[in-house]
């Protein structure tokens, strides 16, 4: 099959056929711990073709690699220099994000009246990142650096949207028939001090990409300000979501990103467990938070469908 092609649809509830062989190499080898998704590298402005590889290679399986840099040097422009090498270019701008669009996530103290979840040093719950974005301006990717990592506390769990779907889909497909629904899950208006910063906005949680025929996800554990479709299979499909990430599943992966490291993925669930910095001693979280509006190249379904089709016979 031609790589760039469409023809080959697993996430497209009527293929079943094209499902059940990228089933197969789903799960053929995939992580079964954090450790399994990281590399060490060197030269963030420029990597080796051998640290470019590994990173493409498990970003391809999970969607995700957690990357090593040591104690190399490293700041926003190096951040979006590593990024460019894998096609991450047009960042998202959101309401916070300092002037470069690249966010610095630390304790910040609470300014009119408003407090968001993301600058304190609280548990965050699963989401994925910008689920409250319009469809035209979603978050395919993100790459977060940690320059500095808290005193105790602040370990990440991740989730492969891909997992997610397959175990959704497995458990019932009327599950993702639900989640597919363009008015599944609804953000309603952010209103500050009276006026409207940002309009409701309805969606699916999955969407599949018509050119590559990759599969998105938007989602959120919260359940103040989202409203979700009032029937019987979303509720039954974001309760069995719930259970997943609520429970001690193995699918999921933990992580405290220390000093040096990250995370690139293809816009993963993820949540943040509530941290303690120590300014008396330096440990004062900081982490560099950067969104895409492309996906990491090369990790499109279409990029690699001869290696599925290949695995599943
Ligand atoms: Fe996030």
């Amino acid at each position: 099959m031609n790589p760039n092609t469409t023809d080959f649809q697993p996430f497209d509830l009527s293929c079943s056929r094209d499902y059940a062989r990228w089933r197969t190499w789903k799960l053929a080898a995939y992580p079964v711990a954090a450790s399994d998704l990281r590399v060490q590298l060197s030269n963030p402005g420029e990597l080796s073709a051998t640290g470019y590889d590994a990173v493409l290679a498990i970003c391809r399986k999970a969607n995700m690699a957690i990357y090593d840099f040591g104690e190399q040097p490293f700041n926003k422009a190096l951040l979006r220099r590593f990024g460019l090498q894998f096609g991450l270019e047009r960042l998202d701008m959101n309401l916070r994000a300092d002037e470069d669009s690249i966010t610095s996530l630390r304790v910040v103290p609470a300014s009119g009246g408003t407090h968001y979840i993301p600058y304190t040093s609280r548990a965050l719950n699963w989401h994925t990142d910008g689920y409250y974005n319009t469809p035209d301006q979603q978050v395919r990717a993100i790459l977060m650096h940690c320059m500095q990592d808290a005193a105790s506390g602040g370990e990440n769990r991740l989730l492969d949207p891909e997992i997610a779907y397959l175990l959704l889909r497995d458990e019932n497909p009327d599950y993702i028939r639900a989640l597919m629904q363009p008015d599944a899950m609804t953000i309603p208006a952010n209103v500050e001090a009276g006026s409207e910063i940002r309009a409701a906005c309805s969606g699916p949680v999955f969407t599949v990409e018509k050119n590559s025929g990759s599969l998105h996800m938007r989602y959120t554990a919260r359940t103040r300000s989202i409203i979700w479709k009032d029937d019987r299979d979303t509720r039954m499909a974001t309760g069995f979501l719930t259970e997943l990430l609520t429970g001690d599943s193995p699918c999921t992966f933990s992580h405290r990103l220390r000093a040096g490291q990250g995370i690139i993925c293809n816009n993963v669930l993820h949540s943040r467990s509530a941290f303690a910095d120590a300014p008396d001693t330096g440990k004062v979280r900081l982490m560099y938070r950067a969104r895409y509006h492309d996906r990491i190249r090369g990790t499109a379904l279409a990029d690699f469908s001869e290696e599925v089709l290949a695995c599943s016979g």
